[in-house]
């Protein structure tokens, strides 16, 4: 297996993030070659290309470009999400700290092609030095002609505005991010109308994940044809699969769609010497837990999804058996309660019960009935909460119940967790008996 590296092709150069080290890497040469077409062929290159939105949910990005209307006489704006808050997903990061202006050149490309004249990016408020690289990287790229007024001479004027969040794993939802970058509370809003239709400011509006919209400069210079030799039929192109946890060497690794936890892991040195892997996320805490029987499952949409989980951020979350499984969910569990907006039931009263039940368990004051109320409370919030993170907060208590429901039993047998040192002794007395 061979990576391939495009965005992250020149991270290791020391100046890789200012505009003279993007630009001797052939930086913004897509820019030109974009403003010279007409933007609607832009959008059919993207569409041509295959490629997914990167932020989780794999919507192909240039049927999203074209749903935005033509000629309606209404602002078009660009969203671009850099709200990255999800557990285990930090490849947004890495890749603006070290390659901002990909992003830049990618936001006005795909501002010409959807006809925005301003666009937005919405950047996660506690990662204040990504938000000071970036507002560098943007005065660096008005200061070059790339931004502002008549950009190249082609005409096109396009505002670039960059938006701290205030540090809300809700505002990574798209709606949510729209109501707060017009200064409300971030909560979900009902849809329709879609963003496309009535977004930002009640105008046609595109929200995209930084990776979607740093990958179109490559695609404009390079074409659909290239981009889709990399990948699966559908699930098409290079991607950033992030390592972490009990790996040899965690990190960003760029591979085409499709690549195994197998190969990637090979790639990384493996789990930590003398451990095994015992529990994975493909696509961080909100996707279905896989086991080592799923290091061969093809990392792309279909592949994760026929196994039984979702492709999401590919935070790809390695855990060896060491680790309690029962304590990790209830980990996330706590995180999903904390960041709940409490806008909707099944979410804010499903996410605290969750947490009480998963608590006692993993103390070893539950019960064996306490794992069908955790099922009864999932099947509860799963597709009856507002938005989509009700639903991921069930993806890790039903799928580990699914493959590790031994485990949740040693707690009550041992009478509290067994990779506790105490508790452990406990346990193993209540076998020795
Ligand atoms: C709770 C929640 C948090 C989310 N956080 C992010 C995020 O930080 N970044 C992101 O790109 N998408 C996030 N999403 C997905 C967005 O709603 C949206 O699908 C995405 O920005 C679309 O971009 P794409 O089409 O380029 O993938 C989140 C969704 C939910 C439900
Ligand atoms: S599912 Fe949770 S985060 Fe989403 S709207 Fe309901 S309460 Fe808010």
């Amino acid at each position: 297996m061979q990576l391939t590296p495009v965005l992250s092709a020149h991270w290791d150069e020391p100046d890789s993030f200012t505009l003279d080290g993007y630009r001797r890497q052939g930086g913004y040469g897509a820019l030109p070659k974009a403003l010279g077409r007409p933007p609607d062929e832009i959008v059919q290159l993207v569409k041509d290309s295959g490629l997914r939105g990167r932020g989780g949910a794999g919507f192909p990005t240039g049927m999203k470009w074209g749903f935005i209307p033509q000629g309606d006489g209404k602002p078009h704006y660009l969203v671009v999400n850099a709200d990255e808050s999800e557990p285990g997903t930090c490849k947004d990061t890495p890749l603006l700290m070290a390659n901002p202006h990909v992003l830049v050149e990618g936001i006005v490309i795909a501002s010409y092609a959807i006809r925005a004249s301003h666009a937005f990016i919405y950047i996660r408020g506690e990662i204040v030095h990504v938000l000071r690289r970036v507002q560098a990287a943007v005065a660096e790229a008005y200061a070059a002609g790339f931004l502002g007024k008549d950009i190249l001479g082609s005409g096109f004027d396009l505002e670039l505005t960059v938006h701290a969040g205030a540090g809300a794993y809700i505002c990574g939802e798209e709606t949510a991010l729209l109501d707060s970058l017009e200064g409300r509370r971030g909560q979900p809003r009902l849809r329709p109308p879609f963003p496309a239709i009535a977004g930002l400011y009640a105008c046609p509006t595109v929200v995209n994940n930084v990776e979607s919209i740093a990958s179109v400069p490559a695609i404009v210079e390079h074409g659909a044809e290239w981009f889709r030799a990399m990948g699966t039929e559908k699930s098409a192109g290079f991607t950033l699969y992030s390592l972490s946890g009990h790996v040899v060497r965690p990190g960003q690794y760029e591979a085409p769609l499709g690549v195994t936890l197998r190969e990637l892991l090979d790639l990384a040195g493996g789990v930590r010497e003398g451990h095994e892997l015992k529990f994975w996320t493909p696509g961080g805490s909100s996707t279905p837990l896989l086991t080592a029987a799923h290091l061969d499952v093809p990392l792309d949409y279909e592949g994760v999804g026929a196994a039984g989980s979702m492709l999401g951020t590919k935070a790809l979350q390695i855990f060896d058996e060491t680790t309690c499984v029962v304590r990790a969910v209830l980990r996330w569990t706590e995180f999903y309660k904390h960041e709940s907006c409490g806008k909707c039931t099944p979410c804010r009263e499903g996410t605290y019960w969750l947490v009480q039940v998963l608590d006692r368990l993993e103390r070893g004051e539950g019960t064996e009935a306490d794992l069908d109320t955790l099922l009864d409370l999932s099947d509860n919030i799963l597709g009856r909460a507002f938005c989509a993170l009700g639903d991921g907060a069930t993806s890790p208590i039903t799928s580990s119940i699914q493959y590790f429901r031994e485990e949740y039993l040693a707690h009550l047998e041992g009478r509290g967790c067994p990779f506790d040192p105490v508790a452990a002794t406990v346990f193993a007395g209540a076998h020795a008996s």
